[in-house]
């Protein structure tokens, strides 16, 4: 339809496609809900700008693709700011946990919360990450830990879906944390997950992907092994919360699986990220967590880079290790704490965040025939993402062609 053709121009393009030079006076043209043309605006054929009903001149912006969140736990109830003062005092992130809170004093808020309590609980972290330019953003499950906890919090993640203008998509994560129903059982909780909880889930239409935390407070490779299988059957994508405190070979194991993602990677060495590599398998790098945890070991970023994996950056929204819900703040520490550069943050923030999402092929770049997702920004170039630290430079967020946030024009 000619009458749904918008011309968005006046501002710098960057695309996200890997090895695109930033476009510095780019035009971008919509029809309906997809891009239809991308280019340098001398570039312009004559005809499309004619088939054009509406012409946005931003004068002076730069434009990216939407930013993707690809891992959060934004759903729960409460906070832990009274663990991380024990934290300050010296209290370890492992201790705590051993000691039932952790993981398990968010599980008690959630579960006691009703749906619309853990909802109003949510809506402002997601609005934070809204007003921010993400467009599409991963919810876990992980802190009901028992049937009815577990949907309460994928059909919260699916309301907030229909109430905001993003894309939510959801990861089943019941091996978060072992619940105190199963004290001593862990592969009966795991047999119960991949028989009975997933099963019932998937079937309610409430899971996207199945997560596992890997780790010496989570489960074991063979346990998530048992998951993933049962993931596999039901025709579900994976992906893993691995090698954060210690390295168990949960990254090997989830690139055995093929897994969209695999998350944190402190402790990955140089051929976990061959066998990452090798399987397409996404890495997401999660700053925020690394810094509030105050741990010291970092990615091995040069190592994930030489062996081609693709990188990806997320806040890890969550009330324990990364409390907080910016993932422009998380782009900034990948860069000063982890070595990204800003072109590199932000490509692992949109089109590697995509990939970990298994949404490659229709979002996180700036190509013919994606969908038309996209942020404006108040900035003088690329350079400026992943620069700014606690600071928002979003003017406006576009969702399938459509303005859904903020103003064209940059205010006065
Ligand atoms: O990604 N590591 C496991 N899961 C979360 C933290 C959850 C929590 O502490 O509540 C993470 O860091
Ligand atoms: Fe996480």
């Amino acid at each position: 339809m000619s009458d749904d053709c918008r011309l968005w121009h006046g501002a710098g393009l960057f695309t996200s496609i890997a090895g695109a030079a930033p476009i510095t006076d780019g035009a971008l043209v919509t029809r309906g809900e997809r891009i239809e043309w991308v280019g340098a605006a001398a570039a312009l054929p004559t005809s499309l700008r004619d088939a054009c009903v509406v012409a946005h001149d931003l004068g002076d912006a730069w434009i990216t693709p939407g930013l993707i969140d690809c891992h959060t736990h934004l759903v729960f109830a409460g906070t832990r700011a009274q663990e991380y003062s024990a934290r300050l005092r010296g209290a370890s992130y492992e201790g705590l946990a051993g000691a039932g809170g952790g993981i398990l004093e968010t599980m008690r808020a959630t579960r006691a919360a009703s749906e619309a309590a853990l909802l109003a609980a949510s809506r402002p972290r997601l609005a934070a990450l809204c007003a921010e330019g993400v467009t599409t953003v991963e919810i876990k499950s992980g802190y009901g830990l028992d049937f009815a906890s577990e949907a309460k919090m994928l059909r919260v993640a699916r309301a907030l879906g229909e109430e905001f203008p993003v894309t939510v998509r959801t990861s089943f994560l019941g091996a978060h944390a072992l619940p105190p129903e199963f004290t001593g059982r862990a592969d009966d909780y795991i047999d119960t997950l991949s028989g009975d909880w997933l099963p019932r889930l998937t079937q309610a239409g409430l899971v996207d992907a199945v997560d596992i935390y890997c780790d010496r407070i989570g489960f074991s490779p063979a346990q998530a092994r048992r998951l993933f299988t049962a993931a596999r059957a039901l025709g579900l994508p994976v992906k893993m919360h691995a090698e954060q405190l210690a390295n168990l070979g949960g990254s090997l194991l989830a690139a055995e699986f093929a897994a969209l993602s695999c998350d944190h990677l402190e402790h990955t060495t140089a051929a976990d990220a061959a066998a990452l590599a090798a399987a397409g398998t996404v890495a997401v790098l999660l700053p925020v967590a690394w810094y509030c945890l105050g741990e010291t070991r970092r990615p091995p970023v040069d190592a994930l880079r030489t062996a081609g994996v693709e990188l990806a950056v997320a806040s890890d929204c969550n009330p324990g290790s990364a409390p907080g819900a910016s993932l422009l703040l998380a782009l900034a520490m990948a860069t000063r704490s982890f070595g990204l550069d800003q072109a590199e943050a932000l490509c692992a923030a949109t089109r590697g965040a995509a990939q970990a999402l298994g949404l490659g092929a229709n979002r996180g770049t700036l190509e013919p025939g994606r969908i038309a997702d996209f942020a404006i920004w108040n900035i003088g170039g690329p350079e400026e993402l992943g620069y700014w630290t606690g600071f928002n430079p979003c003017r406006a967020v576009i969702r399938a062609g459509r303005i859904v946030h903020g103003e064209l024009q940059r205010g006065h």
